[in-house]
């Protein structure tokens, strides 16, 4: 599953002792495991072979250059939601025609940048968008290949922050607009319509909403390729695979793959998968010290020099991360405590209520499953410098992304002269 692991008293990452990277860059710090990213790769590649699918890793998910590198020298895609997304793919040197664009908010100018790197084509959400495709395209002259994304109003049972399908969600095409759309292909001269794509969330544990919304698609797309002789020839069927964070039991890959393939069986097209978390969640962990344990009357708090700047998860979405003690201590007493940030919000929560074993000042512990969704929504809220992350391959680890010093955090800022002036 990941290659955390306890070996005696001490958590390594792969085969370097955790509290060995964290002696080097201090804490708060990201450590990812090259083999686990490489392994959830893999297991999706293996399950989905006999279809030869694009999977394209949902970069949001963990943008870091030596990840992406990771990936795509591994035969992954990306997708992309932004502009920087698109310069760091090509950092990682990834080609067009394994990108897809997706986003609700694509502007002119992350369009046409787009359309000069040749990205497999746009996954649209809006019929003004489409619009503005084909204006950039034809001003471009050049011809803009287009996924609309359908709203299959499916719930995908998870949380309601990270579930997109829903009806009065922002996100995608409702059927009905999206029919139009193709009846009225011929008012966009500059776009090849050449798929349909549907995510209908994040952290999905059982195959039946994606079952249920990739029929709706099906038929969709059976409809408009009768009807007006559409010519689709990718389904890109998103991401939103669940991960292990406590005990849940999320689909392998191999049981999503028996599920959704016979849906498919039979037909031409080339199936796009765009997974985020399932590849990248349990590849990561955020490694933190505590500085001090405080006592009230009702509560223990565990202040530790990790905080929600460095990962929102738990205060946005009341998402659980396990806690591991670096070093297994021989105390066999245990404690519940309130995990928390130094930040000056009472959100700033990491774990609540979380039964441990004992735990003293200086004591070091991994906050788990933190490579999804992590760094990417780091903040510097309190002028908190951002953490460094490192990645670990077999017994070998580098800084692949150096600490934020203060003199980075305020490198772009001025005070302006009227300010000097008595
Ligand atoms: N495709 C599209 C169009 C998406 O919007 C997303 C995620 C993905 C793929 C990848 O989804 P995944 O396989 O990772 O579930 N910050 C939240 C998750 C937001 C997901 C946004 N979209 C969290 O920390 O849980």
């Amino acid at each position: 599953m990941h290659d955390f692991k306890y070996k005696g008293k001490e958590l390594y990452c792969e085969n370097v002792r955790v509290a060995e990277i964290v002696r080097k860059t201090g804490t708060p710090v990201y450590i990812y495991s090259h083999k686990t990213f490489s392994d959830h790769l893999g297991k999706l590649q293996k399950a989905f072979k006999s279809v030869k699918p694009l999977i394209c890793y949902s970069m949001k998910a963990n943008s870091s250059l030596a990840i992406l590198k990771l990936l795509v020298s591994q035969g992954s895609g990306l997708d992309i939601v932004s502009g920087g997304e698109l310069f760091r793919a090509q950092k990682a040197g990834c080609p067009g025609e394994k990108i897809v664009f997706a986003g609700v908010g694509k502007t002119e100018q992350e369009i046409e940048e787009a359309l000069r790197y040749g990205v497999l084509f746009f996954n649209v959400e809006s019929k003004p968008e489409l619009e503005k495709i084909n204006a950039v395209a034809a001003r471009l002259k050049k011809k803009a290949r287009v996924s609309i994304r359908i709203n299959p109003a499916v719930d995908p049972k998870t949380h309601h922050h990270i579930s997109t399908g829903k009806k009065e969600s922002k996100f995608g095409i409702d059927m009905a607009l999206a029919e139009s759309i193709f009846a009225a292909a011929r008012k966009y001269p500059a776009i090849s319509f050449c798929a349909i794509h549907c995510h209908i969330g994040s952290q999905i544990v059982s195959g039946d909403p994606f079952v249920e919304a990739f029929r709706k698609v099906l038929e969709f797309t059976g409809r408009i390729e009768k009807k007006y002789g559409a010519k689709i020839e990718y389904l890109n069927l998103g991401g939103g695979l669940g991960a292990i964070y406590k005990d849940e039991k999320p689909q392998t890959a191999d049981a999503y793959a028996r599920k959704i393939l016979p849906l498919f069986k039979g037909r031409k097209f080339r199936l796009v998968f765009e997974p985020g978390r399932f590849i990248s969640a349990n590849g990561g962990i955020l490694a933190g010290k505590v500085l001090y344990i405080k006592r009230t009357q009702v509560k223990n708090f565990a202040i530790v020099d990790a905080a929600m700047n460095d990962l929102i998860r738990p205060s946005l979405y009341e998402a659980y991360h396990e806690i591991q003690p670096l070093v297994r201590s021989p105390r066999a007493a245990r404690e519940i405590y309130d995990v928390v940030g130094p930040i000056c919000e009472s959100g700033d929560v990491l774990a609540r209520e979380r039964l441990l074993p004992k735990l003293e000042e200086g004591d070091l512990i991994a906050i788990m499953s933190a490579g999804a969704y992590g760094y990417v929504m780091a903040s510097n809220y309190n002028t908190r410098p951002r953490a460094p992350e490192v990645l670990v391959k077999g017994s070998h680890f580098a800084v692949v992304k150096a600490r934020e010093t203060l003199a980075d955090l305020v490198r772009s800022e001025t005070i302006p002269d009227f300010l000097n002036c008595p």
